[in-house]
């Protein structure tokens, strides 16, 4: 499966689809837990390390919260309304300065996560709805042009 990065013009914000329902039915809410978790980890690992939460407590907190967002918009339980309020994702990105290099570390840090769910069964036509979300989506999230 290939996973095509879209690059749209800086502060243009391309219609995006919610990821197909079976992701989540596929991976369940612990493997999307985990998924997160190990993205966060990823993250870790990576130059934009600096933008996220330096304190242990509250990177771990972050996974949570994360999580509960992947689950919601996949179709699942509402747990981000329920503990954080609207998502409104543009919005608590805004005080991180979000390049395109930074969405494009971000996204790439995905891949590998996702080839691996693709090796575990999961089915191709739902890790691709989720990729097209992330890569759309991300591009929202983009906030300084460089
Ligand atoms: C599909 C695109 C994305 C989604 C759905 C997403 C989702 C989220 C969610 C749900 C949170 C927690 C917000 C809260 O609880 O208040 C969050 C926090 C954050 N995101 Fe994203 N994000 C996306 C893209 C990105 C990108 C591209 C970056 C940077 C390269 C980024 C950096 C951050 C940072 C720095 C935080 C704050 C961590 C914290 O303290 O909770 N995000 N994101």
């Amino acid at each position: 499966m290939n996973f095509d990065i879209t690059y749209a013009p800086f502060g243009t914000r391309p219609p995006v689809t919610k990821p197909s329902p079976s992701f989540l039915a596929e991976v369940t809410e612990e493997g999307m837990r985990k998924l997160i978790s190990k993205h966060y980890d990823s993250i870790k690992e990576s130059d934009i390390y600096p933008l996220f939460p330096q304190d242990d407590a509250e990177f771990e907190q972050a996974k949570l919260n994360s999580s509960d967002f992947f689950i919601q918009i996949c179709g699942g339980p509402a747990y981000f309304n329920a503990h954080r309020g609207a998502p409104m994702m543009a919005k608590r990105h805004a005080p991180f300065a979000i390049t395109p290099k930074a969405r494009e570390t971000w996204l790439k840090l995905y891949i590998p996560l996702l080839e691996e769910l693709l090796e575990q069964g999961v089915s191709e036509e739902s890790v691709k709805s989720f990729w097209n979300y992330l890569d759309i989506f991300s591009i929202w999230m983009t906030n300084t042009p460089q």
